[in-house]
């Protein structure tokens, strides 16, 4: 039986129940212009981030806690106060650039403080531009976050360089779960990344949501300051022969 042509009755919301002076507009969800234009940018947007599960072959991209959860993901970037500055040594030129464009499009507000061509640098020099740069925003600023993001071959340089750098704690990841917990339990300020050992798409995706997930404190924020105490412990002197 076709709804539109139920004669009453043998549907179990029939046209022919509608009140008087309601329309099926009043029983069915029928969107008003500004809501279809909401749903067209959140469609389009659940599209854009679900080509990451997609082309990782994850299909839980339908469900509708995924729904949400980009959603969120766009929302809060649109909105957000976190600012991002980003560095990568030779190995890493065109993946650094590619996010650069991305997380822009996401609507963050991105230092690219290069390197810009294969020419051969240094990781530690990159490291500590990046760093310094995150260290002195987040003194200076009250009101936004300042994350940073490194890459270089396998991400192992820049996190062992950026965490030599007192108020950083720099974390390497491979994945979505690490990228989650790095910010939730450790409160990384920094994303260290790997051009050569992690596809473009999962570098996009680790990056989003190491953006998105906020540091959960509690007993891990307990943690953290014990993290933030060895910085000040005295260095270890170096053994007189
Ligand atoms: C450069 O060849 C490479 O060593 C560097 O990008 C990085 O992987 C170091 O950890």
């Amino acid at each position: 039986m076709n709804f539109w042509n139920d004669p009453g009755g043998t549907l179990p919301i029939s046209t022919s129940k509608c009140r008087r002076g309601h329309s099926l507009s009043f029983w069915l969800p029928i969107p008003s212009t500004s809501s279809r234009i909401l749903i067209l940018l959140l469609t389009l947007s659940h599209w854009q981030v679900s080509q990451l599960w997609f082309n990782r072959g994850d299909s839980s991209f339908w469900s509708p806690r995924h729904t949400l959860r980009v959603v969120y993901h766009n929302m809060s970037a649109a909105h957000s106060s976190v600012k991002l500055v980003v560095g990568c040594d030779h190995a890493a030129v065109p993946q650094k650039d590619e996010l650069v464009v991305f997380l822009k499009a996401q609507g963050f507000q991105v230092l690219d403080k290069g390197v810009y061509t294969p020419d051969r640098v240094d990781y530690p020099d990159v490291a500590a531009a990046v760093c310094g740069a995150v260290v002195l925003s987040n003194k200076e600023e009250q009101a936004a976050t300042t994350l940073g993001i490194l890459l270089c071959g396998t991400g192992i340089g820049m996190s062992i360089a950026a965490n030599k750098i007192e108020g950083v704690r720099a974390a390497l990841v491979h994945d979505h779960f690490t990228a989650k917990m790095a910010r939730m339990h450790n409160d990384a300020n920094v994303l260290c990344l790997g051009a050569r050992t992690t596809g473009i798409e999962v570098l996009k995706e680790c990056a989003l949501t190491f953006l998105s997930a906020s540091f959960e404190g509690g007993r891990h924020g307990e943690r953290v300051a014990k993290i933030t105490a060895l910085e000040q412990l005295p260095r270890v002197p170096h053994p007189t022969a």
